[in-house]
């Protein structure tokens, strides 16, 4: 069985096989988690993600973790939100691409950002149902792969709409 948690933490400190980056589709950095996650993983991340030739909105591509903790990134790329229609369905695909990525490569324990909700503007109740939606109806198709996934929100507001719909 997959548990299912929600901290408040900075996502690159995690020990877990892997994280998930919210990238944009160049896949060479950026600011928030990007930006976090390059600082801390070091410059053979930007290398290693210059071979990979980008990414579209709602894909995942996977590389080493480098300097962090974590063996494994997965770098997907959130909708710049637009509305409800032309978004959720792509905000959706980003953690379950994700996850299929991860299942592929063995990975049993992973942690994801709030896709989306910073420089991409998705408002934050909505963007929280559908990453936990996905989720739960992923571990509900693949009961058996991970054992832990974990929701790593970055401030107190973020943290109370997820226990709320947890
Ligand atoms: N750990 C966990 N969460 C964090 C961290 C961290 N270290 N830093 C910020 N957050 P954003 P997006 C939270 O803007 O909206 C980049 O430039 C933050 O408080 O990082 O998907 C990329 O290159 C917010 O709640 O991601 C793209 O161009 C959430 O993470 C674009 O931003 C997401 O904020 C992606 O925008």
């Amino acid at each position: 069985m997959t548990k299912l948690e929600v901290k408040k933490v900075d996502i690159t400190t995690l020990n877990v096989d892997c994280i998930v980056n919210t990238a944009n589709s160049t896949l060479l950095g950026g600011g928030g988690v990007d930006g976090a996650i390059h600082r801390e993983a070091g410059l053979e991340l930007l290398e290693e993600c210059k071979t990979l030739g980008g990414c579209k909105v709602g894909e995942a591509k996977i590389t080493k973790g480098y300097n962090l903790s974590s063996k494994y990134i997965i770098h997907t790329v959130g909708p710049f939100y637009s509305s409800q229609e032309e978004s959720e369905e792509l905000l959706s695909d980003c953690y379950y691409n994700s996850l299929e990525v991860a299942r592929k490569n063995n990975i049993k324990s992973i942690a994801f950002p709030c896709i989306s909700i910073g420089v991409f503007k998705y408002p934050k109740d909505e963007a929280a149902k559908v990453a936990i939606n996905t989720i739960k109806r992923y571990i509900k198709e693949y009961p058996d792969v991970f054992k832990k996934i974990i929701f790593a929100v970055f401030e107190e507001l973020d943290l109370n709409i997820y226990n709320k719909l947890i």
